[in-house]
């Protein structure tokens, strides 16, 4: 397989979501998880995760006066991307570590190419430059609808984005696009109801991964 992360001794795994999907509730509490079960975790995000990304996410997610076409957008978060996945996940993996990452490629599919609405094809072909090829072992997609997660989210009204601001129907066709990719590469995506408590949906993941693990070829060298 060309995918980078499957030559690396680490395992990468990637969440998923629209807004409102409690991912990074989720990715925080799978890490505690792998930890105690002896695996060197590292836990990240996207836009962000190195210095630079982290400025390019505060310029993708504050409002502007200068409106952002959609393909700056996505200039933007591949930019970031390339040097998260240079400078953080890349070395990660190689040193053997699991590497949790909230959001990665399949939310710019999501977001830029079924909800902004650009070419999937080329989204496609950008990612792959942008990761070099990377692509997770696992991707935990949390679902839920518009409604309710739009409902969570503006709930905590001191963290909504530039994007949490979208049309419903916006988010609407994300998630709609995050689930024809489930459907299209459902070896790796797993989609989870996430519609439940937090200490529910836990629990599933916690199954999930278990199982996942045990069933894939990740036995003992990347545990402590
Ligand atoms: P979040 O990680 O707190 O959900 O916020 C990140 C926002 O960035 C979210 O609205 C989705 C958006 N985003 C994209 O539009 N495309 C991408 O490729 C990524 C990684 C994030």
């Amino acid at each position: 397989m060309p995918s980078a992360a499957r030559q690396s001794p680490g395992i990468f795994i990637t969440l998923e979501g629209g807004e409102g999907s409690g991912k990074t509730t989720q990715a925080r509490r799978l890490c505690a998880c792998l930890a105690t079960h002896g695996f060197t975790v590292l836990r990240t995000r996207e836009p962000g995760g190195t210095l630079l990304a982290e400025r390019v996410r505060t310029i993708l997610l504050d409002q502007h006066k200068e409106t952002i076409a959609p393909e700056t957008e996505a200039l933007l978060i591949l930019a970031a991307r390339r040097q998260h996945v240079d400078h953080v996940i890349k070395p990660a993996l190689a040193q053997g570590k699991t590497v949790v990452c909230d959001r990665f490629s399949d939310s710019t599919m999501a977001y830029q190419g079924y909800g902004r609405g650009l070419d999937l094809r080329i989204l496609r072909t950008m990612n792959h430059w942008a990761t070099g090829g990377l692509v997770p072992h696992l991707t935990l997609l949390f679902d839920v609808s518009v409604p309710v997660g739009l409902r969570r989210r503006r709930g905590q009204s001191s963290t909504q984005n530039r994007l949490d601001r979208e049309a419903e129907q916006f988010h609407g066709k994300v998630r709609a696009g995050f689930q024809a990719l489930a459907k299209k590469e459902h070896r790796r995506i797993i989609t989870i109801d996430a519609s439940s408590s937090i200490e529910s949906v836990e629990r599933t993941v916690e199954g999930l991964v278990t199982n996942w693990l045990n069933t894939h070829r990740f036995p003992k060298p990347h545990r402590r």
